[in-house]
């Protein structure tokens, strides 16, 4: 198989063949995601909510997320690999930008980053680019900066759609392969993937953009409790898991597991 290379992020676009991606953060799932012909595997600091049972990404660290790559990486034959550069790791310039980038790059066999913000992230954009390394821009609702936007809110509604546009031609000008919008209303997404020539990537910005993005444990419906509206689940692996964690353990009391089956004979 050949792998995915950012060209194919250019090809798709110009033939308007759709861009898939989903989240990623083990082996396992990555072989399985990758096997199935999925596009490219972001290990996001989602992690931080989905993985290390915090309320928010803020606390990520590239430490912690250094293995997580590591073991998406290892897995893929085919996908692009994209490590989210988690907050505080970038933010004060293109130097600590470009010694983040590195790391994911050398340590965690990254094929691409991924930094959040438009015209406040463009110089960050451009030195880790310079330096050969892809850029995956975010910018709408950016998760890292919740307390600055106040909350969950939908980006480049009305007036703000401009703010959105400047963003995301800041982010192609300085060199990013595309750009992630998050939590965008389906017209200002359009405006920005019509303009554009690098592909939109939508997470809950509607049909229009070039590919979809999800965090895989909400549309494979593991997580608990809430989950946005934008998002489609696909199973409902939460059911599946609590089923089959009550079902062993009746047996495992009842006596029926193991079995002669399951055990060895002297
Ligand atoms: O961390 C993440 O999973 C993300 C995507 C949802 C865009 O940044
Ligand atoms: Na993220």
């Amino acid at each position: 198989v050949k792998r995915v290379r950012t060209r194919h992020f250019q090809n798709a676009k110009a033939q308007g063949i759709k861009i898939t991606g989903l989240t990623s953060y083990d082996a396992l799932t990555a072989s399985i995601f990758d096997s199935a012909g999925i596009d490219f595997l972001l290990v996001g600091d989602s992690a931080g909510n989905t993985m290390l049972g915090y309320d928010t990404t803020l606390p990520v660290t590239i430490d912690e997320l250094i293995p997580l790559t590591r073991a998406v990486s290892n897995a893929v034959r085919r996908a692009l690999v994209v490590a989210d550069m988690p907050f505080g790791s970038y933010e004060t310039g293109p130097d600590e930008a470009l010694h983040t980038a590195f790391r994911f790059m050398k340590e965690a066999g990254a094929h691409a980053v991924k930094l959040e913000g438009g015209e406040r992230s463009a110089e960050q954009i451009r030195r880790i680019v310079s330096a050969g390394i892809p850029v995956m821009a975010h910018i709408g609702f950016t998760p890292q900066s919740e307390h600055g936007l106040g909350g969950h809110v939908i980006q480049g509604r009305g007036a703000q759609a401009e703010r959105l546009l400047a963003d995301a031609r800041a982010v192609q000008q300085a060199g990013a392969f595309a750009v992630v919008l998050e939590m965008v209303p389906v017209d200002a997404a359009r405006r920005v993937t019509e303009e554009l020539h690098i592909p939109t990537i939508s997470v809950g910005a509607g049909p229009h953009a070039d590919g979809q993005l999800l965090v895989w444990t909400d549309w494979a419906g593991l997580t608990g409790g809430r989950i946005p509206k934008f998002v489609k689940q696909y199973a409902d692996l939460r059911s599946v898991l609590t089923d089959a964690a009550q079902a062993y353990r009746a047996d495992v009391e009842s006596g029926v597991y193991p079995g002669p089956e399951h055990s060895y004979d002297d």
